[in-house]
């Protein structure tokens, strides 16, 4: 669409996008490293509390155990499982006047953000393409075809997802949110979909799960794959997520 062409917030996302013929060649600018802590040496220091007893510490196990998960049991999840993290994601929690208010926050209440799925090994979900319908809390089937290879091939060849239960990918709707916000919007649609995933992470991890958030692939790829009109709305973030495979953990513990 014309207008949304000609703004910058729109064109950086085309100049950021990957391709697979050029992916290896792209020119990055040399950027000197950052220390990954920030450090006040000359600032008194507060120590703070390690244990809380809050009820809404609940949430702690959570995310404690939370780690990126790329090793997945070759074991379905169940609908109710899927259907708890969909709403945990994005789902609708309350009503006033024209807005409905869901489990993550939004810019302007305006949601931007759409879910599709790519269900590979759910309970009672035939594997392929589905959209999430938010406001009936139901999913649409796009597509019957087994795409879990295809997903995982537009991520750059992570061959993880391909064995996951369930891909979910995020794209945006821009013009719901750049029309009230015009390039600022771009920053607003991405926060959203950084707290989306968050919500889907925790919530995996509730039921047993886990998931890896994944923003490497080829922009093109993902929105044929979902039949985008990426002048409208296109791919932005992507997880994995399935059944945890019980192991030593490999990261200590704090
Ligand atoms: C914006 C974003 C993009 C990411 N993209 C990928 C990805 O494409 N592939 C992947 O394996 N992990 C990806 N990750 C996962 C990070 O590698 C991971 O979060 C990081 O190593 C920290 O580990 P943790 O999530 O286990 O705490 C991504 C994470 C974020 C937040």
């Amino acid at each position: 669409m014309p207008e949304l062409e000609e703004c910058s917030g729109y064109n950086y996302l085309k100049e950021t996008a990957y391709d697979r013929a050029t992916v290896k060649t792209i020119k990055r600018p040399a950027i000197a490293q950052a220390a990954t802590f920030k450090a006040y040496p000359e600032a008194a220091k507060v120590e703070l509390p390690r244990i809380w007893q809050l009820a809404e510490a609940r949430i702690t196990p959570l995310l404690q155990k939370r780690r990126s998960l790329r090793r997945f049991m070759m074991e379905p999840i169940k609908l109710e499982e899927l259907a708890f993290m969909l709403w945990a994601s994005q789902g609708i929690t309350a009503k006033s006047g024209d807005y409905s208010f869901r489990t993550a926050p939004s810019a302007g209440a305006l949601y931007p953000v759409e879910t599709y799925l790519s269900a590979n090994l759910v309970e009672g979900l035939d594997p392929g393409l589905y959209h999430f319908d938010v406001e009936n809390f139901s999913l649409d089937r796009l597509s019957s075809e087994d795409s879990a290879e295809a997903v995982a091939a537009a991520c750059l060849d992570q061959k993880f997802m391909a064995q996951s239960a369930v891909c979910f990918l995020w794209s945006a709707v821009f013009r719901r949110c750049m029309t009230k916000y015009g390039n600022r919007g771009i920053r607003y649609v991405l926060l959203d979909a950084g707290h989306i995933c968050q919500n889907l992470l925790v919530a995996a991890e509730a039921t047993g799960c886990g998931g890896c958030p994944v923003a490497a692939f080829y922009d093109n790829e993902m929105n044929d794959l979902l039949q985008l009109d990426p002048g409208e709305e296109s791919v932005l973030y992507a997880a994995a997520v399935g059944k945890k495979v019980v192991s030593k953990g490999a990261h200590c513990s704090l």
